[in-house]
Protein backbone atom coordinates (compact mmCIF):
# COMPACT_ATOMS: atom_id res chain seq x y z
CA UNK A 1 0.00 0.00 0.00
CA UNK A 2 1.40 3.29 -0.59
CA UNK A 3 1.81 6.45 1.83
CA UNK A 4 0.03 9.42 0.27
CA UNK A 5 -1.16 12.56 1.88
CA UNK A 6 -4.48 14.15 1.13
CA UNK A 7 -4.37 17.46 -0.91
CA UNK A 8 -3.93 19.31 2.48
CA UNK A 9 -0.90 16.88 2.80
CA UNK A 10 -1.79 16.43 6.89
CA UNK A 11 -2.57 12.66 7.77
CA UNK A 12 -4.92 12.13 10.72
CA UNK A 13 -4.42 8.51 11.77
CA UNK A 14 -6.81 8.04 14.91
CA UNK A 15 -5.27 5.65 17.63
CA UNK A 16 -7.81 2.78 18.63
CA UNK A 17 -6.48 2.97 21.97
CA UNK A 18 -9.22 4.57 23.05
CA UNK A 19 -11.63 2.44 21.25
CA UNK A 20 -14.24 -0.26 23.01
CA UNK A 21 -12.00 -2.94 22.29
CA UNK A 22 -14.97 -5.20 22.45
CA UNK A 23 -16.73 -3.06 19.07
CA UNK A 24 -12.95 -2.69 17.13
CA UNK A 25 -15.20 -3.53 13.93
CA UNK A 26 -17.18 -0.46 14.50
CA UNK A 27 -14.34 1.74 15.77
CA UNK A 28 -12.37 0.97 12.18
CA UNK A 29 -15.87 2.08 10.44
CA UNK A 30 -15.85 4.94 11.97
CA UNK A 31 -12.59 6.22 11.71
CA UNK A 32 -13.10 5.71 7.45
CA UNK A 33 -16.68 7.51 7.55
CA UNK A 34 -14.83 10.32 9.16
CA UNK A 35 -12.47 10.82 6.87
CA UNK A 36 -9.40 9.06 8.61
CA UNK A 37 -6.56 8.40 6.90
CA UNK A 38 -4.45 5.54 8.67
CA UNK A 39 -5.54 3.33 11.51
CA UNK A 40 -2.73 4.15 14.70
CA UNK A 41 -2.49 1.08 16.23
CA UNK A 42 -0.76 0.85 19.75
CA UNK A 43 1.36 -1.97 20.93
CA UNK A 44 2.36 -2.11 24.58
CA UNK A 45 4.05 -5.02 26.46
CA UNK A 46 4.01 -4.24 30.22
CA UNK A 47 7.19 -3.83 30.14
CA UNK A 48 8.67 -0.84 28.24
CA UNK A 49 5.49 0.65 28.87
CA UNK A 50 3.57 0.19 32.02
CA UNK A 51 0.53 -1.28 30.18
CA UNK A 52 -0.58 -3.90 28.00
CA UNK A 53 -2.49 -3.94 25.06
CA UNK A 54 -2.68 -5.98 22.00
CA UNK A 55 -0.80 -7.87 19.52
CA UNK A 56 -0.14 -9.43 16.25
CA UNK A 57 -3.32 -11.88 16.32
CA UNK A 58 -5.46 -8.42 16.75
CA UNK A 59 -4.14 -6.52 14.18
CA UNK A 60 -4.20 -10.17 11.74
CA UNK A 61 -8.10 -9.38 12.75
CA UNK A 62 -8.00 -6.00 12.05
CA UNK A 63 -6.47 -6.27 8.50
CA UNK A 64 -9.42 -8.12 7.62
CA UNK A 65 -11.92 -5.77 8.45
CA UNK A 66 -10.39 -2.79 6.73
CA UNK A 67 -8.49 -1.42 3.76
CA UNK A 68 -7.21 1.70 5.67
CA UNK A 69 -3.58 1.90 6.65
CA UNK A 70 -2.67 0.51 9.18
CA UNK A 71 0.40 2.38 11.18
CA UNK A 72 1.53 -0.35 14.21
CA UNK A 73 3.45 1.52 16.81
CA UNK A 74 5.54 -0.80 18.90
CA UNK A 75 5.78 -0.19 22.37
CA UNK A 76 7.53 -3.27 23.37
CA UNK A 77 10.96 -4.48 24.55
CA UNK A 78 12.99 -6.15 21.69
CA UNK A 79 10.86 -5.64 18.80
CA UNK A 80 13.07 -8.00 17.11
CA UNK A 81 12.01 -11.04 18.65
CA UNK A 82 8.69 -10.42 17.28
CA UNK A 83 8.88 -8.46 14.66
CA UNK A 84 7.91 -11.49 11.94
CA UNK A 85 4.65 -11.78 13.01
CA UNK A 86 3.30 -7.83 13.46
CA UNK A 87 5.06 -8.19 9.56
CA UNK A 88 2.91 -11.29 9.09
CA UNK A 89 0.01 -9.59 10.83
CA UNK A 90 -0.85 -7.26 8.00
CA UNK A 91 0.63 -4.55 8.86
CA UNK A 92 1.39 -1.33 6.67
CA UNK A 93 3.67 0.26 8.61
CA UNK A 94 5.94 -0.65 11.70
CA UNK A 95 7.05 2.07 13.98
CA UNK A 96 9.70 0.94 16.94
CA UNK A 97 11.19 2.38 19.92
CA UNK A 98 14.63 3.90 19.34
CA UNK A 99 15.08 3.03 23.10
CA UNK A 100 14.08 -0.10 22.75
CA UNK A 101 16.40 -1.39 20.05
CA UNK A 102 19.70 -2.53 20.34
CA UNK A 103 20.01 -2.62 16.58
CA UNK A 104 18.08 -0.25 15.47
CA UNK A 105 19.70 0.08 12.05
CA UNK A 106 19.47 -4.28 11.63
CA UNK A 107 15.60 -3.80 13.00
CA UNK A 108 14.70 -1.28 10.94
CA UNK A 109 16.19 -3.03 7.43
CA UNK A 110 14.45 -5.88 8.47
CA UNK A 111 11.05 -3.98 8.24
CA UNK A 112 11.67 -2.67 5.03
CA UNK A 113 12.88 -5.51 3.38
CA UNK A 114 9.85 -7.10 4.25
CA UNK A 115 8.04 -4.98 1.98
CA UNK A 116 6.67 -2.44 4.61
CA UNK A 117 6.78 1.00 5.57
CA UNK A 118 9.00 1.86 8.65
CA UNK A 119 8.83 4.12 11.32
CA UNK A 120 11.37 5.44 14.77
CA UNK A 121 9.31 6.21 17.47
CA UNK A 122 11.54 8.77 19.96
CA UNK A 123 10.11 9.54 23.62
CA UNK A 124 9.80 13.06 24.79
CA UNK A 125 13.41 13.35 26.94
CA UNK A 126 15.08 11.16 24.16
CA UNK A 127 17.71 13.05 22.32
CA UNK A 128 16.93 13.70 17.73
CA UNK A 129 20.43 12.47 17.57
CA UNK A 130 19.55 8.64 17.75
CA UNK A 131 18.66 9.67 14.24
CA UNK A 132 21.86 10.50 12.83
CA UNK A 133 22.72 7.58 10.55
CA UNK A 134 18.74 6.22 10.02
CA UNK A 135 17.53 8.74 7.70
CA UNK A 136 17.99 6.74 5.14
CA UNK A 137 15.91 3.35 6.92
CA UNK A 138 13.15 4.85 7.99
CA UNK A 139 10.05 6.48 5.86
CA UNK A 140 8.76 7.89 9.28
CA UNK A 141 9.89 9.36 12.13
CA UNK A 142 7.50 9.55 15.44
CA UNK A 143 7.59 11.93 17.94
CA UNK A 144 6.01 11.10 21.22
CA UNK A 145 4.53 14.20 22.52
CA UNK A 146 3.83 12.88 25.87
CA UNK A 147 5.50 9.76 27.43
CA UNK A 148 3.75 6.43 26.33
CA UNK A 149 1.62 3.82 27.83
CA UNK A 150 -1.60 5.65 28.27
CA UNK A 151 -4.35 7.83 26.26
CA UNK A 152 -6.01 10.81 27.39
CA UNK A 153 -2.72 12.37 28.66
CA UNK A 154 -1.55 16.53 28.20
CA UNK A 155 0.84 17.12 25.12
CA UNK A 156 4.07 18.69 27.06
CA UNK A 157 4.40 21.64 25.50
CA UNK A 158 8.38 21.74 25.21
CA UNK A 159 7.69 19.21 22.13
CA UNK A 160 7.40 21.76 20.38
CA UNK A 161 10.75 22.86 19.78
CA UNK A 162 11.55 19.23 19.02
CA UNK A 163 8.93 19.14 16.76
CA UNK A 164 10.67 22.32 14.71
CA UNK A 165 14.16 20.83 15.30
CA UNK A 166 13.15 18.09 13.79
CA UNK A 167 11.64 19.55 10.98
CA UNK A 168 14.70 21.41 10.12
CA UNK A 169 17.50 18.13 10.56
CA UNK A 170 14.59 16.32 8.06
CA UNK A 171 14.43 18.87 5.60
CA UNK A 172 18.54 18.61 5.40
CA UNK A 173 18.71 15.03 5.56
CA UNK A 174 15.54 13.40 3.85
CA UNK A 175 12.54 15.44 3.17
CA UNK A 176 10.29 12.68 2.10
CA UNK A 177 10.05 10.99 5.92
CA UNK A 178 7.23 11.75 7.20
CA UNK A 179 6.73 13.50 10.88
CA UNK A 180 4.34 11.69 13.16
CA UNK A 181 3.23 13.65 16.52
CA UNK A 182 1.51 11.12 18.95
CA UNK A 183 -0.09 12.01 22.24
CA UNK A 184 -2.27 14.95 23.30
CA UNK A 185 -2.84 16.03 20.36
CA UNK A 186 -6.59 18.22 19.69
CA UNK A 187 -7.81 20.99 17.93
CA UNK A 188 -6.21 23.15 20.40
CA UNK A 189 -3.15 22.43 19.86
CA UNK A 190 -2.92 20.88 16.11
CA UNK A 191 -2.44 24.58 14.50
CA UNK A 192 0.83 24.48 16.53
CA UNK A 193 2.05 21.45 16.00
CA UNK A 194 1.23 21.61 12.28
CA UNK A 195 2.85 25.04 12.23
CA UNK A 196 5.88 23.29 13.87
CA UNK A 197 6.33 20.70 11.52
CA UNK A 198 4.37 17.13 12.11
CA UNK A 199 2.70 15.97 8.96
CA UNK A 200 1.03 13.00 10.77
CA UNK A 201 -1.33 13.37 14.01
CA UNK A 202 -2.44 11.02 15.73
CA UNK A 203 -5.43 11.54 17.74
CA UNK A 204 -6.67 9.08 20.36
CA UNK A 205 -9.06 10.11 23.19
CA UNK A 206 -9.58 13.44 21.28
CA UNK A 207 -11.42 11.34 18.15
CA UNK A 208 -13.28 9.23 20.13
CA UNK A 209 -14.46 11.58 22.87
CA UNK A 210 -15.96 13.81 19.52
CA UNK A 211 -19.41 13.54 19.33
CA UNK A 212 -19.39 13.82 15.50
CA UNK A 213 -16.11 12.37 14.43
CA UNK A 214 -16.57 13.64 11.11
CA UNK A 215 -16.48 17.35 12.26
CA UNK A 216 -13.71 16.30 14.48
CA UNK A 217 -11.59 15.32 11.51
CA UNK A 218 -12.81 18.06 9.21
CA UNK A 219 -11.88 20.61 12.21
CA UNK A 220 -8.43 19.16 12.61
CA UNK A 221 -7.80 19.42 8.81
CA UNK A 222 -8.93 23.21 8.76
CA UNK A 223 -6.69 24.26 11.64
CA UNK A 224 -3.84 22.12 10.23
CA UNK A 225 -0.70 24.72 8.64
CA UNK A 226 0.21 23.85 5.18
CA UNK A 227 3.53 21.65 6.57
CA UNK A 228 3.85 19.48 3.58
CA UNK A 229 7.59 18.37 2.48
CA UNK A 230 8.98 19.94 0.45
CA UNK A 231 9.72 18.02 -2.93
C1 LIG B 1 0.26 6.58 23.95
C2 LIG B 1 -0.08 6.09 22.57
C3 LIG B 1 -0.95 6.99 21.80
C4 LIG B 1 -2.32 7.24 22.39
C5 LIG B 1 -2.59 8.69 22.18
O1 LIG B 1 1.30 5.85 24.46
O2 LIG B 1 1.10 5.88 21.80
O3 LIG B 1 -1.08 6.58 20.44
O4 LIG B 1 -3.35 6.50 21.81
O5 LIG B 1 -3.73 9.01 22.86
P1 LIG B 1 -4.20 10.52 23.03
O6 LIG B 1 -4.44 11.08 21.66
O7 LIG B 1 -5.44 10.37 23.84
O8 LIG B 1 -3.11 11.25 23.75
ZN1 LIG C 1 0.84 5.55 19.57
Amino acid sequence: MTIDTNKDGIIIAPSILSADFTRLKEALDTIENAGGDWVHIDVMDGHFVPNITIGPPVIKSIRKETKLFLDVHLMIEQPERLLNDFISSGADMITVHAESCTHLNRTLQVIRESGIKSGVSLNPATPLNVLDYVYDYVDMVLLMTVNPGFGGQAYIPQMTEKIITLRNMLNKNNPDVYLQIDGGISVNNISEVTAAGANVIVAGSAFFNASEKTSFVTELRQKSAFCRKKK
